[in-house]
């Protein structure tokens, strides 16, 4: 008789074959931060679910939500709900340069939405598309990204970018000719 144990066993191995062992040992690592227990495996999801993104096609497939599901032992539902709330997180084909225009007060005050429409026009898309060649991706409006004090603000793969100008978006864009990798959350220049 097939148990409960049997079923979740089965799943997760067949997590480890789709996800990896170089990414499971990754979720290993931030699932060994959070307390044991259904809530510490709740709490491993988030960067769970960024692994598997940044080392793939920088976008989340149902298929991997599953997995990242059965691997750390919780309800897909859980799973669905941070990849869907999370901004940093794709559950669509992105292209290899993501870019986010801050349009949140105060970045609004400092001329947010002629930043919106100044990258629209320079890439030929609107908000929410991607390029004809793959190559950028721009996300639709971003709430505050908390970087106020350098409105307006866009943020390039993880990477923020503050005072924007006509000027310094050309150039911004011009250093986009090529994949980077992803660099997280955070950076700033
Ligand atoms: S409103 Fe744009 S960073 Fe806060």
């Amino acid at each position: 008789m097939t148990t409960a144990t049997d079923t979740a066993n089965l799943a997760r191995t067949e997590a480890v074959t789709l996800l990896g062992k170089q990414v499971c040992a990754r979720i290993d690592h931030w699932r060994s931060k959070f307390p044991d227990g259904p809530q510490g495996q709740r709490s491993a999801i988030i960067q769970a679910l960024f692994t598997v993104q940044e080392s793939g096609t920088g976008w989340l497939s149902t298929a991997q939500m599953d997995a990242v599901a059965s691997y750390l032992d919780v309800p897909p539902v859980w799973v669905y709900e941070v990849a869907t709330f999370y901004s940093m997180l794709e559950t669509a084909a992105v292209g290899k340069h993501k870019i986010s225009i801050c349009t949140n007060i105060s970045c609004m005050l400092r001329g947010a939405q002629d930043t919106v429409a100044y990258v629209e026009k320079k890439l030929g898309i609107k908000l929410g598309e991607t390029t004809a060649d793959g190559r950028i991706t721009l996300k639709i409006e971003e709430e505050c990204v908390a970087a106020c004090i350098g409105a307006p603000v866009m943020i390039v793969d993880g990477h923020y970018h503050e005072h924007l100008t006509p000027e310094r978006i050309d150039v911004i864009l011009a250093g986009l000719s090529e994949p980077t990798e992803h660099a997280g959350p955070g950076k700033q220049d």
